[in-house]
């Protein structure tokens, strides 16, 4: 297991996670405002890596948020470096997850927000704002979806699964790799395979039992340690492809109902 709680929920807590909600709401406005309206702002990594209008000024709002709430906090962002202070809190950012999506106007994208006390996460919320679906955990707390309890399905055959994946900012070895676990999972007679554009809610789909497993090549914190918290709350598993626990760090993704993840696991490793 990862992220083990090691202290009880206190005071702050409750707090910590009405900062994110608010947050993430703002960055929802934002959303709501650009999407299918010209936001598009310049490309980073590739041609295929979009930056828009709505990416930026969604970090920025969530930033004012918390920097009002917790000024000595530390703050990770996908669009933006923050000055490190020497507070144990850091705040994990993804003001827009599933910009491909948001830029050709296709409705699946999220903003994910999640705060870690050193490297263990102790709240984190995504927020799927056109369907109003608001998916937030803390620590030893459970999952939640808007004000109901979730949890994992209870699913214990891959070849009764449905799982998740996403391609990686990478057309060569890291796609290779995807594409051939995608042939093995099929052989292994998967019911289907979805590829829905925002990491942050894939997770999620597997913390409320919408699918039975996801994994991706490599993630940046921002992408999942909200959703990572989601699933391991609603009593599902996420870890590296070697099983190992996962850090605040780009990582191979695999996360899953508990109950196939060491089938998820043999079929990721077989190409190694
Ligand atoms: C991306 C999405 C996508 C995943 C990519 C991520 P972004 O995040 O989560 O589903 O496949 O690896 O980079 O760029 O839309 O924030
Ligand atoms: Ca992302
Ligand atoms: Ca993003």
């Amino acid at each position: 297991m990862i992220f083990l709680y090691k202290m009880g929920p206190n005071m702050n807590d409750s707090l910590y996670l009405t900062t994110a909600v608010r947050a993430a709401r703002k960055a929802a406005e934002v959303h709501k405002r650009y999407f299918n309206k010209e936001s598009f702002v310049r490309t980073k990594s590739t041609h295929f890596d979009l930056v828009t209008r709505a990416d930026i000024e969604a970090e920025q709002a969530i930033v004012k948020i918390i920097k009002e709430a917790f000024p000595r906090h530390n703050i990770i962002g996908e669009e933006n470096e923050y000055e490190k202070t020497s507070s144990p809190y850091t705040w994990i950012i993804d003001p827009l997850d599933g910009t491909n999506n948001f830029a050709h106007g296709l409705p699946v994208f999220s903003v994910s927000i999640a705060l870690a006390l050193e490297n263990e996460l102790v709240a984190g919320v995504v927020f799927d704002p056109l369907r109003d679906e608001l998916f937030n955990a803390q620590k030893g707390g459970g999952a939640y979806l808007n004000k109901d309890k979730i949890s994992v399905s209870p699913n214990s055959a891959l070849s009764q699964s449905l799982l998740i994946t996403g391609f990686y900012y990478d057309r060569a070895a890291a796609m290779r790799r995807t594409l051939e676990n995608i042939q093995s999972f099929f052989s292994r007679g998967i019911i289907g395979l979805r590829r829905f554009g925002s990491a942050a809610l894939d997770l999620c789909y597997v913390a409320c039992g919408r699918a039975d497993g996801f994994w991706e090549f490599n993630l940046n914190p921002w992408d999942f340690c909200a959703g990572a918290l989601m699933v391991q709350e609603a009593g599902g598993r996420i870890s590296d492809n070697n099983d190992e626990r996962l850090g605040i760090r780009p990582s191979y993704i695999v996360a899953s109902n508990g109950l196939i993840h060491k089938q998820m696991l043999t079929v990721l490793r077989e190409e190694d």
